[in-house]
């Protein structure tokens, strides 16, 4: 498949081929990652880069954009279909980017909104200061309750009272429990203050019916489409109609030049895809995995965020256990298991070695392993973490991995070189 790359860049493909063996060799639990369906490859990698397309379908700036018109439009009307909004531009190049593009649309330099703390589980682009979302505007934080790690809607009241804000985010990346977009709605009402639901790690959830849904609530909707969703690496936002012009003027020309056609193409994808009874079995089986993997780390002993999971995602303290969170993601990774370190709520540790590590369930599922091998992989996760210098231990579930991936293979059909 990949011939012409082993021709001209042999270098090249040997990483790629090393990559794609590693992908192949290694239990995936990071919770913003996924294996993208075959054809979403094929589409990131056609002839749709080739082309310039500055504009919207059917308002370019550039000719020959016929067939790129079809394709962006196919994306967006899919888009619109699949979460029910009234209008969607797919040409954020990422989820920072869709962010950025939100609030430049809602938001004025200087002006205040609220989102959810790094250290309580909020993305880098909801208001961290060193990030441009904390530079730009004035960012109030909000975190999670002390004793239930719930999302603290009675501080976000409070802060919204003291602040005026005239947007909230609700959304993050590292938090294990439903969003309550709904109560989120009605604080907003309370304070004339602009809604936006960021479901980079949850679109896949919501439409696959197993997470409340952010429409009606939120006003704008801004997205990844590579995590739960399962689709290319890329950005998307969905808004209300009376927000549409000023989303995609922030979109374009305001934000970003040309659009990655081809990552546009293999969007559409990944949302025809998205739409198939099948994803919505794909979707319960993710969160059915994780909270098998929530309970078999709880019952050995793990400190689990919240005290489980209501999502993909669980987060671990594994402090108990004797080590820290960059030590487990180590010592996981020596046996092929991958997650990373995260902060956990109230974290007394610093974020380049925190208390926790972050685990994710998509990409498994998406090998087809189901709750008995969620369990298998808690099982051997609290084995290593427990004895990280046990060579021989580590040898048992270095092989065990190897046999798990070698039961569930990962492209079989691909070869690439
Ligand atoms: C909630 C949330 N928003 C935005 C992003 C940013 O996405 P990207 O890495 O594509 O810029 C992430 C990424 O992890 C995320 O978790």
């Amino acid at each position: 498949m990949m011939e012409f790359l082993r021709k001209a860049d042999p270098e090249m493909a040997d990483i790629m081929q090393k990559e794609l063996e590693r992908q192949r060799n290694t239990l995936e639990l990071i919770g913003s990652e996924n294996f993208t369906y075959e054809a979403v490859l094929e589409a990131a990698g056609s002839v749709m880069t080739n082309k310039y397309s500055e504009g919207y379908p059917f308002k370019r700036y550039y000719g020959g954009n016929q067939f790129i018109d079809l394709s962006e439009q196919l994306a967006i009307d899919r888009a619109k279909k699949l979460f029910n909004a009234e209008h969607a531009n797919v040409q954020p190049h990422s989820g920072s980017q869709a962010n950025m593009a939100a609030y430049f649309a809602l938001l004025e330099p200087g002006d205040t909104f609220i989102g959810m703390s790094l250290a309580h589980g909020g993305h880098l682009s909801h208001g961290h200061p060193v990030n441009f979302s904390g530079k730009i505007y004035k960012a109030v934080q909000y975190g999670v309750r002390k004793e239930d790690q719930l999302i603290d809607f009675e501080q976000i009241r409070k802060l919204m009272k003291e602040h005026k804000a005239k947007l909230m985010v609700m959304g993050a990346t590292a938090y294990p429990r439903e969003y309550d977009f709904k109560q989120a709605r009605e604080i907003c009402d309370e304070f004339g203050c602009l809604l936006m639901a960021d479901i980079a790690h949850i679109a896949g959830l919501i439409v696959g019916g197993v997470h409340q849904h952010p429409f009606p609530h939120a006003d704008v909707v801004t997205s990844t489409t590579q995590k739960t969703l399962r689709g290319p690496r890329g950005g998307l936002i969905l808004c209300k109609e009376e927000y549409a012009k000023a989303i995609d003027r922030a979109v374009f020309p305001m934000m970003q030049g040309g659009p990655l056609d081809h990552i546009i193409a293999a969007k559409a994808v990944c949302f025809h895809l998205a739409m198939q009874p099948e994803f919505k079995d794909y979707a319960r089986q993710i969160v059915k995995n994780a909270k098998a993997m929530a309970e078999e780390l709880i019952s050995q002993g793990l400190d689990l965020v919240t005290g489980g999971t209501d999502t993909h995602l669980i987060l671990a303290d594994v402090t108990p256990k004797g080590l820290t969170g960059k030590e487990a993601e180590t010592v996981l990774d020596e046996v092929g298991i991958t997650v990373n370190k995260n902060m956990i709520p109230f974290d007394s540790r610093k974020p380049f070695d925190p208390s926790g590590i972050r685990i994710g369930t998509p990409a498994l599922t998406s090998r087809g392993m189901k709750e008995s091998e969620m369990r298998q992989i808690a099982d051997m996760i609290v084995k290593v973490l427990e004895h990280p210098n046990d060579e021989s231990i580590k040898k048992k579930v270095r092989e065990e991995v190897k046999e798990l991936c070698e039961d569930f293979p990962l492209y079989p059909e691909i070869e690439y070189i």
